[in-house]
């Protein structure tokens, strides 16, 4: 791509080695001999590279290199060998050394000797990836003879690398012409310019990864107008474009890219930098648009502006620059304009720009569909228009000619491809990407020519059809397979494993038939929401002893859960809910295991929730609800302190909910116990669960009161505004988020980090309701019905305004309605019937919407609309035993029919944290995994977010 870019350097150390290739006929001369041989004895060689260092002549020994007619050893190249140990000073008597070379070797961060600096002939100097550590010598400032120093890639993390605070004396090394000094700590050294700017003859500067935070905005004289090289990525430059940079007339190559914070607009002074063959502008800040002068750069090879704020059109860049092409310059190969905000149409005039190896136009706001004219790119090996607004039909004439491509990436677009059923591509790809690029109904039969790909998504396809016979035979390696979000057909090949995939998904088709068995390198199995049915293979652990991430759930899966599941050791996400399971839970959870989520909800697992679960102390995410599981719960859970969401409802556990939950388990979030078995009071533990959101202990047998201290449930005293508040707990894995699973999952994920709601309803609580419970402002649900509570309401409820749902029903409250209840400005839900309440029942807002009379029924002495029953201070007879309401006797019920709800106002939460290890970058990604919440919950909660807005 920029071949001619270094010419000038490997002309120069052509001189070097051309001068130096032949041995000296004469043999070495004596005291150079012995001086090598002390070098030799101070290095360390491991790999023993200098074993030819012996016998008389020491310019026949490996790496040296004399001068043919003096003898002198003027050239050591001892780059790769491994070396390590101390330089010998004795290297000091090699007068006439020109050339020292002592890259790709291992001096483990220590200093460079500062004697180097007293080689008064030295011309290059290689010390690079050598782990050289420490303060660069500024002795290096009196090789004035120097032409070439590189000092680059000494990185040995995270601070012994080299360092220097002030680069003066670089500007005595008057000859220099190449100056490489990447990954060194130049933060300190302000003045790095101002020394660089002292030596005309510099042709070639790397300063990446130097923490560079300064350049000068300008400069009286610029005296680097041979710099053809100009590497400045990956520092912490945040500033606009110098303007300067318009008198490196002469300049190659121009990077600037990644890690600086480069904002404002890029300059139109490119124009001028004729000479320009690649150009790195990527990941900044850029704005504005692409300056039209930059169609001038007609030598242009590589251009990358990606990852930056650049709005406006292409079309100036690429009528530009294929105006240049008519010219028979060399033509651009390379052009990288993702992740921008650039709009408009791709210009058909591409098609003049055929020389095109790279082209990256993703994520931007493009429309129009995609220029046939691509198809003429012969020499195309990547193609990326993914995440743009294009639209319309891509056929094989954009193809035609795309002889080389391997990498095609048309997601997230309004594209469908439509080709003939019996079109053979010219190209053999390896990389497929076409998530949400419409290809079916029918199974691209294409792909039949497509072997040897290592890549294929073709997920939310439309394609409606069985899976061909002939898809598993067409490759043997394959890193990523993802077909989800069909609906195909079909049963898979009892084994896959025979083909060598990282991760499949193949979740949300039509799938049916046994589970085929996946190879050993599988990594991530993602099968959900499809109809495979029969058991897991019983050695699932030693079959697949890599697997990360298992997700079968909503299938037909029967059977148990095989004991060597707890064999997998790498296993972190295991998600087999919704299936038809039975048997009992493995007892052979081990320490060694790192799950971090484990859901297995809505099965038939009986038994006990076995104590070697406690051992899993990884556990985020424990699912095991709506099944048969009895007993009591194992205390060893109590060691599962990083549980977050806990949702053991519709089971059958007994005893105690045990005070340890509150106490042991700080960061749990959903804690879930609903239609079980419990006996015994609600430990008032619970309220030390800071974090609590969700906290669900209804239809159990529980007694005694509501404890005071739940006014401390301090996640509940806030509104919940950010969707992902769950994801802050997991602040460490924040960072790496890169891809969020997409459908569903996420869809509920979002809106998950909003909810808050108690449930306590269908028990035998008893006493007050506790005054404390108004401070739990963030509420949006609150259900005590069907208990045994007494007393009145307590007067500040109104201060829970963003309640949405309120169920006091079928308890023995009495007294007035708290006319503070009017400020449930959200409410849209509330049911207080069958109670002792009296009194006038309070109006206005939105009580006034909840005009229902069910809401009230079963309370003898209340009055006023919506009730019938005129109250006594109007004028009218004392309110009598409510009857107007229609019939039935579970008014409740009715309310709750009438109200389009299911009963019981179920949160069924099924939240699942799950690491993920995920592609394309191979880093993890955080999800969860949220089920079957009831969609009044998404919907009012989504509308309660818009709200907050
Ligand atoms: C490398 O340096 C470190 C720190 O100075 C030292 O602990 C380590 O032993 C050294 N390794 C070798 C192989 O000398
Ligand atoms: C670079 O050096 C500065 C001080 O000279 C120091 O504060 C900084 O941490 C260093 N950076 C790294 C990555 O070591
Ligand atoms: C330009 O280079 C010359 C020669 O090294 C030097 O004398 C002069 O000071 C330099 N100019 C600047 C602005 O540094
Ligand atoms: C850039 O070049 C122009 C024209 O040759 C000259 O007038 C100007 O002084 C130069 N600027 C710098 C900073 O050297
Ligand atoms: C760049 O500088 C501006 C203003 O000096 C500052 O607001 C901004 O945070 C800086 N950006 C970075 C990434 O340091």
């Amino acid at each position: 791509m920029s071949g001619s870019l270094f010419l000038s350097v490997v002309l120069f150390l052509g001189y070097l080695c051309t001068a130096t290739s032949a041995v000296s006929l004469l043999g070495c001369v004596k005291f150079e001999r012995l001086a090598l041989l002390k070098l030799k004895q101070s290095l360390k060689d491991p790999m023993n590279e200098l074993a030819s260092w012996k016998g008389i002549n020491c310019c026949s020994w490996g790496g040296v290199g004399c001068h043919n007619r003096s003898g002198h050893v003027f050239r050591l190249t001892l780059d790769s060998m491994s070396l390590g140990g101390e330089i010998n000073p004795s290297l000091l008597e090699l007068k006439h050394l020109r050339s020292l070379d002592l890259s790709m070797n291992d001096f483990n961060g220590t200093n460079i000797p500062e004697f180097i600096g007293s080689l008064p002939k030295l011309k290059y100097l290689n010390l690079s990836n050598a782990n050289f550590g420490g303060p660069i010598p500024h002795q290096l400032g009196n090789l004035s003879s120097l032409r070439y120093l590189d000092l680059g890639s000494n990185d040995i993390p995270p601070t012994r690398g080299l360092q220097d605070h002030d680069l003066g004396w670089v500007s005595n090394l008057s000859s220099l012409r190449y100056l490489d000094m990447s990954v060194a700590n130049l933060t300190k050294a302000g003045n790095w310019f101002y020394a660089m700017n002292k030596i005309p003859s510099l042709s070639a500067l790397r300063l990446s990864s130097c923490e560079i935070e300064y350049i000068p905005r300008s400069v009286p004289y610029l005296n680097l107008t041979s710099l053809a090289i100009l590497d400045l990525s990956r520092n912490n430059l945040n500033c606009t474009l110098p303007k300067w940079l318009q008198n490196m007339t002469n300049l190659n190559l121009l990077d600037f890219s990644e890690q600086n914070s480069l904002h404002g607009p890029i300059p139109d002074v490119f124009g001028s930098m004729t000479s320009l063959s690649v150009l790195n502008l990527n990941l900044n800040q850029l704005e504005g648009e692409i300056p039209q002068t930059m169609g001038n750069l007609c030598s242009l090879e590589g251009l990358d502006l990606s990852w930056n704020n650049i709005t406006g059109q292409m079309t100036q860049l690429v009528v530009g620059l294929s105006r240049c092409f008519s010219n028979s310059s060399p033509q651009i190969s390379s052009l990288n304009l993702a992740h921008n905000s650039l709009s408009g149409p791709i210009p058909l005039t591409i098609e003049k720009l055929s020389s095109l190896e790279f082209l990256y136009l993703q994520s931007n706001q493009l429309i129009g569909t995609v220029p046939e004219g691509i198809g003429r790119f012969s020499k195309l090996i990547v193609l990326d228009v993914s995440s743009n607004s294009l639209t319309g039909v891509v056929s094989e004439a954009h193809f035609a000619n795309l002889g080389v491509l391997k990498e095609l990436y048309m997601s997230l677009n309004n594209l469908s491809l439509k080709v003939n059923s019996n079109w053979v591509p010219p190209f053999e790809l390896n990389f497929i990407y076409l998530p949400s690029c419409q290809l079916g109904p029918l199974f691209p039969s294409w792909l039949q020519t497509q072997k040897g790909f290592s890549k294929l998504d073709l997920s939310k396809a439309g394609i409606s059809d069985t899976m061909p016979h002939w898809f598993w035979s067409l490759t043997t390696e394959i890193m990523y397979l993802n077909l989800s979000q069909n609906q195909i057909k079909g049963s898979l090949p009892l084994s896959l494993e025979s083909i060598s995939i990282s991760l499949v998904d193949l979740s949300s088709n039509c799938f049916e038939g046994p589970l085929p068995r996946f190879g050993r390198d599988t990594l991530v199995l993602h099968l959900y929401d499809n109809s495979f049915e029969g058991p897991l293979p019983a050695d699932i652990g030693e079959a697949m002893p890599v697997l990360r991430n298992l997700l079968v759930s909503n299938n037909l899966i029967n059977g148990s859960i095989p004991q060597s599941i707890c064999t997998m050791e790498n296993l972190e996400v295991l998600g087999l809910a919704d299936n038809l399971l039975s048997g009992r839970l493995p007892h052979c959870w081990s320490d060694s295991q790192i799950l971090m989520v484990v859901d297995l909800g809505n099965n038939n697992i009986s038994g006990i929730i076995p104590g070697t679960m406690g051992s899993l102390l990884s556990l985020a995410s424990l699912h095991l609800n709506n099944n048969s599981l009895s007993g009591e719960l194992p205390s060893s859970l109590k060691n599962c302190t990083s549980l977050v969401a806990l949702d053991l409802g519709e089971n059958q556990i007994s005893g105690n909910i045990p005070s340890w939950i509150g106490s042991s388990l700080p960061n749990l979030v959903i804690l879930r116990l609903r239609s079980n078995k419990f006996t015994g009071g609600i430990p008032p533990e619970l309220s030390y669960l800071s974090s609590l959101q969700v906290l669900d202990i209804a239809q159990n047998s529980l007694s005694g009161i509501i404890p005071r201290s739940f006014g401390n449930l301090t996640a509940m005293t806030k509104i919940q505004e950010k969707g992902f508040i769950l994801y802050e707990n997991w602040g460490s894995y924040l960072d790496n988020v890169l891809v969020y699973m997409k459908g569903r999952e996420l869809e509920y994920s979002k809106t998950l980090g909003l909810v808050t709601s108690v449930d306590l309803s269908s028990n035998k609580l008893h006493g007050k309701i506790p005054e404390e419970l108004t401070s739990l402002f963030g509420l949006l649900a609150l259900n005590l019905s069907e208990n045994a509570l007494t007393g009145e309401i307590p007067k500040k409820i109104g201060n829970l305004r963003w309640l949405e749902s309120l169920d006091l029903s079928r308890n023995n409250l009495s007294g007035e309605i708290p006319s503070s209840m009017s400020s449930l400005t959200s409410l849209s839900r509330l049911n207080l019937s069958y109670n002792n309440l009296k009194g006038r029942i309070p109006s206005g807002f939105q009580l006034q919407t909840l005009n229902d009379p069910s809401i009230y029924i079963g309370n003898q002495d209340l009055c006023g609309p919506p009730l019938t029953d005129g109250c006594p201070s109007d004028g009218e007879s004392p309110p009598s035993r409510n009857s107007s309401i229609t019939g039935e006797e579970d008014g409740s019920e009715f309310l709750w029919y009438y109200s389009g709800f299911s009963p019981g106002f179920a949160v069924a939460i099924l939240g699942v944290f799950s690491v993920l290890f995920f592609m394309p970058s191979w880093r993890y990604a955080l999800f969860i995994l949220v089920d079957d919440i009831v969609d009044w919950f998404y919907v009012t909660t989504t509308v309660t977010m818009a709200k907050l807005r």
